[in-house]
Parts: structure tokens; C-alpha cells; sequence
């Protein structure tokens, strides 16, 4: 918006306009109408029906944001190879992903396990009534409430999920008269967002009336009071383990100024460092949600509640720490991760988007725990490639190197300087100012 424009306003009833008219009125807004909706048509789907199903995931919409999809090859998990599906806007991540998969791929791969699929949804609510009342027909309550909640169940039990457990949570001792009713969900190969939600929604509908009608609360106030029903995006129990081992010594040919024993000590100590400093923490965990997040986005899964459950499993001793940790026994790197991912298969943008279908397709169609165990080992995949870089060369020489492109494009470079420049800086340091200045003599030597 430009400054002369800029000024405080209401738009009424904008989500009803049509898309045409919503893109007019942000254009008017705009010192260059003619260009903004020529930008934003731009990047219409040209097939039709394709960007109506774009417009409808959201609303309001205008335009399509595009980010790179990229593949990183070479991935090896529990001896099956996959091709990584990766979307994400920072330029080095598919190559660090891509070759550490390299790496590991000749050091036996990635393994990984899953420890738990168990997903919890809670009903906060206040119990003003006698507590003794509460806990003695809980039994009951807990029957009524699978019996309420059995026409949305009923679907998902029949692939072998549902409701697990209903838990009453004496929340007391925080806030007065605070109690949870704790439910625990199989989801199978779907996130199962909706399905949780709906279910406690009808758990809590059905807890009030159960209290108005049951005949030891009658007659007195309302003894429940509802305050909300959500899923909850912490999934300690919806877990993966994945990690990767090999000899000290294959580690030798990791960097020519050091050996295998020198490199695993200091990676080591890097991880160290992270396990015990929460600033490096939350740096050194972003780069493994680089991989996750970007596996995660491809495959039309929720990368907010990953990241959300991610960060508060770092915490749970109390202090943010590292996801992933090294043990190096005898002559033996074992480097692992383990981090609650809450995936689906099934559901959702999963099968609605049709490059998160084909990232599945590509997958091999995985089961909601394959798709786990392939993201975890992206993840640290990513992990062992920043921290093999900043303990070795640093990481500015690659990422500089794979931002290259971006600064050229900045000086909209042509075909012909971008060659000159990628042949140029395969032996000089990439930086903004040097990269202009590049281009400023090429450029004077061809006037
Ligand atoms: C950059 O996106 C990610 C890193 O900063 C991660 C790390 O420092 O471990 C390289």
C-alpha cells in the first residue's frame, strides 16, 4: 500500500464479494492497479476447475503463492528407498537433506521406529456440585459418552481406531473447581483433527446433559459448566524414534582436516551444546523442522501443529533442549531424534491437493506411521547436515553457493551471466556485494 493511501479502514462484507471484485478492491488500494491484478491473475491455475479447488482450501482468496517443490533422492529408511518430497522456500535445505541421504545411504540408511500413536483431546470444564458425586458416576458417565459418541466412532473403529480412554483430571490445585475429561484417540492413517474435535464436542453436549438428567444431581444449580472442548496439539504419545549409526572411521572421509574421531567428538559436543543452551536449541531444532516441516507441507499435512507439538516435547524436562542427541560408544555414532509427529495419510488436504496426492503417490502411498518414520528421517537428515557443516567448513560456503541464483535474480542476471557467475564463484566467496560487483564488470566489459 503506498504511504499517500495509507489510512485506517473497515471493508464490510468482503468474504462475500466475488474474487474478481475482492482482487479490484485490494488493486485500488495499490499505486499500481494495473500491474497487481496482472501480478496476482498471473498466478491463476489456467485450467479452471483446478484453481477453484485452490480457492475453495481457503478464503478470501486472490491469487496462489507458489513455493518450490523439490525431490531429495536417495533416502533410505528401514531398507526401502524413497524419493523425499520437499516444499520449502530456503535454498539449501533439499540439498542438505539430499546429501546426507547420500551419506547414509552407503552407511546403512535410515532406521526408525514408532512408539506410540495416541492423539488427546480434552473437555475443560468447572464442577461446582460435590466431587465425591462426580467420581462415583464417572464409570457410568464414561459408558454414556462412548454410547453418545458412537455414530461418529462407529466409521473410524471399524479401521481399527476410535476413542481409547476417557480420564477424569482433578485440575484443582491450579484453578478452583477446574477439572479435564482427558480423552485419548487412535486416529489411524488420518491426522483425525475433525474426527477428535467432533467427538469431544459431543462428549461435552452429552456431559451436561447427563448431569441435568441423572437423578443424584438433580434439582441443584447446573453443576458442570463447560469452558471449551479442543483437540490438544501436544502428541508425546504419537511418536517416532529414527536414527542412524556407523563406524568412527567411516566418518573419516567427512572433512579433510579431520579424522573420523575428531569429527563425531565435535558434532557431538555441537549437540551437546544444544541439549544444554535453549538459544542453540531452537536454532539447531529449526533445522531439523526444515525437513520435517518442508516433508510435512508436501504431503498436505499440518506443519503448525507438528512444529507446536515438536517445541513442547523439547521442553518437557523442564528446559528447551535439543530433539535429537549423539551416543558414541567404543567405535560406534549413533545420532538420533525423537520427536512427536502427528501425521495423516488419509483425510483432509492429504487426497484434496493433488501435489500432496502425487507426494504420496510418490511415497509409495504410506501408511499415517511409514509417513512418520520418513519425515523423522528427513529431519534429522537436515539435522546431521547443518551440524556437519558448522563444525567442518561453516555453513555460509553452501548456503551462499545455493543463494547464488537468488542474488543473480535480484540483478536480474541473464542466462548467459548466470553461467559466467556460477563457473566464477565455484572458487570465490559468495555475498551480495560481491556478486553485484561480478556483474557490474561483466557487464562494463561487454558495453
Ligand atoms: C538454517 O535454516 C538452519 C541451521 O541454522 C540449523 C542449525 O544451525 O543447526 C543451519
Amino acid at each position: 500500500m503506498s504511504e499517500g493511501k495509507k489510512r485506517k479502514f473497515i471493508l464490510k462484507g468482503f468474504s462475500k464479494l466475488i474474487k474478481e471484485d475482492k482482487l479490484k478492491i485490494v488493486a485500488e488500494m495499490m499505486d499500481n492497479q494495473v500491474e497487481t491484478v496482472e501480478l496476482l491473475k498471473s498466478f491463476w491455475h489456467k485450467d479452471v476447475e483446478r484453481q477453484k479447488v485452490f480457492d475453495e482450501f481457503s478464503e478470501n482468496t486472490i491469487s496462489n503463492f507458489y513455493i518450490p517443490y523439490g525431490v531429495a533422492p536417495n533416502f533410505i529408511v528401514n531398507d526401502k528407498s524413497y524419493l523425499a518430497p520437499l516444499v520449502i522456500e530456503e535454498s539449501s535445505v533439499v540439498a542438505a537433506a539430499s546429501s546426507s541421504a547420500r551419506f547414509w545411504s552407503e552407511h546403512g540408511g535410515f532406521k526408525a521406529e514408532i512408539k506410540g500413536v495416541v492423539k488427546i483431546g480434552q473437555v475443560h470444564f468447572l464442577w461446582e456440585g460435590d466431587y465425591k458425586k462426580l467420581q462415583f458416576s464417572f464409570d457410568e458417565l464414561k459408558m454414556f459418552l462412548r454410547e453418545r459418541t458412537k455414530n461418529i466412532t462407529a466409521k473410524m473403529e471399524s479401521r481399527g481406531g476410535g476413542i481409547l480412554n476417557i480420564e477424569l483430571v482433578d485440575m484443582r490445585d491450579k484453578i478452583d473447581n477446574y477439572f479435564q475429561i482427558k480423552v485419548s484417540f487412535d486416529t489411524r492413517d488420518s491426522m483425525g483433527a475433525n474426527f477428535i474435535n467432533s467427538c469431544l464436542e459431543e462428549i461435552a453436549n452429552s456431559m451436561e446433559n447427563f448431569f441435568l438428567e441423572k437423578d443424584i444431581f438433580k434439582g441443584k444449580e447446573k453443576n458442570c459448566k463447560i469452558i471449551m472442548s479442543i483437540l490438544s496439539n501436544y502428541t508425546p504419545d504419537c511418536l517416532v524414534r529414527t536414527w542412524v549409526n556407523c563406524k568412527i572411521s567411516e566418518l573419516d572421509n567427512i572433512d579433510n582436516d579431520m579424522s573420523g574421531d575428531e569429527f563425531a567428538e565435535k558434532f557431538k559436543l555441537a549437540v551437546k551444546i544444544a541439549e544444554i543452551d535453549p538459544y542453540r536449541a531452537t536454532t539447531h531444532n529449526k533445522g531439523i523442522f526444515n525437513g520435517i516441516d518442508a516433508v510435512a507441507i508436501a504431503t498436505g499435512n499440518d506443519f503448525r501443529a507438528i512444529e507446536a507439538a515438536g517445541h513442547t516435547y523439547a521442553s518437557k524436562d523442564g528446559a528447551y533442549s535439543s530433539l535429537s542427541h549423539v551416543q558414541i560408544e567404543e567405535d560406534n555414532f549413533k545420532f538420533y531424534l525423537e520427536i512427536p509427529l502427528a501425521m495423516g495419510t488419509v483425510g483432509g488436504l492429504t487426497s484434496l491437493h493433488p501435489l500432496a496426492k502425487h507426494s504420496l503417490q510418490m511415497l509409495g502411498n504410506p501408511s499415517a506411521e511409514e509417513l512418520m518414520m520418513i519425515a523423522s528421517a528427513v529431519g534429522l537428515a537436515n539435522n546431521f547436515a547443518a551440524i556437519r557443516s558448522l563444525v567442518t567448513k561453516g555453513i555460509q560456503i553452501g548456503h551462499m553457493k545455493m543463494h547464488l541464483m537468488n542474488i543473480l535474480n535480484n540483478f536480474k542476471a541473464t542466462k548467459d551471466e548466470k553461467k559466467k557467475a556460477v563457473e566464477h564463484f565455484m572458487a570465490h566467496k559468495v555475498s551480495f556485494s560481491s556478486v553485484e560487483q561480478f556483474l557490474l564488470n561483466l557487464r562494463s566489459a561487454t558495453k
